[in-house]
């Protein structure tokens, strides 16, 4: 079991959630359409036609999200401001409806003595912005940077922690590259345009938020999947450096060391965007902390007919409802590489959780023993990056309800809280208690049996 005591009193005990998987309300208040509502209504992109539009409802019952998360004694929550509700159209007047409601989110969670981690972006794009070009197109990085200096001059007062992006790599690739997310394209041009640009939105908005936010620390929130081979043939070992250069290194050396890698730029040859002088200074603009999401690993092999790395299952182990592979040591791999290879001195595991089939049993509680483990399994190799020096300082299990799961719709349940979702009801699960009682313990207080 972990440890409690390898964490320090000063770590910070945290919840992830999004706006799209969790909200709903998206007809509320003057919300604009996102690039997820129109991708939900295009036939077989989501598993039993499933969209967002209720969700777990976060925006109407975000009080009673607050009560549990003050029960579990978390010490953070982050979530992310749908930009949809703040600019409708992506550019242009700003709903302040919208702005007023995580203006009450925010107060509400510093009532409750958790601090806000408020992400600018997490995938869900103005359709507005989306049918002008999206982020392939250089305007939508300005157009962001604008977005996060309203939301910043709106809350910059109270918020200490911004988050610009979520895994930008996934935005890019999953949206533009391979199509299973939104807006659904496949293009590898696309892919690479729209991976400079929430790139360079990052930077520019780092900017803004200094700015309006001048004592709050800014970072950004990526996804690290190790990649291994699938034999040790030279072919797949360069499909692994291939893999790792696509979502790893093309986002990591960009923002902390201010190039893109060479094989990589050598790679995609043409299909590289124009990158104009100064965008890379502005996308490494110096953060003040590094989130990162992890929750397996990649087993890749080469692509007989010469096109990108094949995604293999792994050989053996067991698989999360996802069927991702439980690997708890790709966490520590990660964090150590973060730090050690990019200098990273302040990171956060941003997200981290798994998906298992939960059932409601006669007792009407949810025993999700799997996840415990997954989570339990996880956190050990946390405390194990940080006994050998990697500066961890949270953890942000993802995620505190079950929610909507994007091209997976409901059918894969995250949560320490189980959501009966016809009727929006709350259950917390087994794995609520058990992380509760981890914190408290980390925290050196002894529960009430
Ligand atoms: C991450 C996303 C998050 C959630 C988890 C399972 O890639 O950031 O929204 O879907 O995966």
């Amino acid at each position: 079991m972990t440890t409690h005591t390898a964490f320090p009193s000063t770590f910070v005990w945290g919840a992830a959630a999004s706006a799209y998987q969790t909200e709903g309300a998206v007809y509320a208040d003057g919300r604009g359409e996102s690039i997820w509502d129109r991708f939900c209504t295009e036939p077989g992109r989501i598993k039993d036609g499933a969209n967002g539009g209720v969700a777990c409802d976060f925006y109407g019952r975000y009080r009673e999200d607050i009560d549990l998360m003050r029960s579990l004694g978390l010490d953070a929550f982050r979530f992310s401001v749908a930009w949809p509700r703040v600019i409708p159209d992506g550019r242009g007047p700003v709903n302040s409806a919208g702005l007023d409601f995580y203006d009450r989110l925010v107060d509400d969670l510093l009532a409750a003595g958790i601090t806000p981690y408020v992400n600018l972006f997490h995938w869900d794009l103005p359709q507005p912005l989306q049918d002008a070009g999206g982020w392939p197109l250089r305007a939508t990085a300005e157009l962001f940077a604008q977005y996060a200096a309203t939301v910043g001059a709106r809350l910059g007062d109270r918020v200490r922690h911004w988050i610009t992006h979520n895994e930008p790599a996934c935005a890019s690739w999953l949206g533009y590259g391979t199509g299973v997310h939104a807006p659904g394209h496949r293009s590898v041009d696309e892919a690479l345009a729209a991976a400079h640009h929430l790139l360079l939105s990052h930077g520019l908005a780092v900017g803004e938020l200094r700015r309006c936010s001048p004592h709050a620390e800014i970072g950004i929130v990526v996804d690290s999947w190790p990649a291994y081979p699938w034999t040790d043939s030279p072919e797949d070992r360069a499909a692994v450096r291939l893999a790792d250069g696509m979502t790893n290194r093309w986002f990591f050396d960009a923002l902390f060391r201010g190039e893109y890698p060479a094989d990589m730029l050598e790679h995609f040859g043409d299909a590289v965007p124009a990158i104009e002088v100064g965008d890379l200074g502005v996308i490494s603009t110096p953060l003040d902390f590094v989130g990162a999401n992890n929750y397996s690993r990649h087993f890749v092999r080469a692509n007989p007919s010469g096109g990108a790395p094949l995604d293999v299952r792994a050989p053996g182990g067991e698989l999360t409802a996802m069927g991702w592979e439980v690997y708890p040591a790709g966490i520590r791999e990660v964090l150590t590489r973060l730090h050690r290879d990019y200098g990273i001195d302040q990171l956060y595991v941003a997200e981290n959780g798994a998906a298992f089939a939960d059932v409601r049993t006669h007792d009407g509680a949810i025993h999700d023993f799997d996840r415990i483990g997954y989570l339990d399994a996880y956190l050990t190799e946390v405390a194990a990056a940080m006994a050998d020096g990697v500066p961890v300082r949270g953890y942000f299990v993802w995620s505190l309800l079950d929610n909507f799961e994007w091209a997976e719709g409901y059918s894969k349940r995250f949560g320490l809280v189980f959501v009966d979702y016809p009727t929006l009801e709350r259950i917390p699960k087994d794995s609520f208690y058990w992380y509760r009682d981890l914190i408290a313990q980390a925290r050196g207080v002894t529960l009430a049996a």
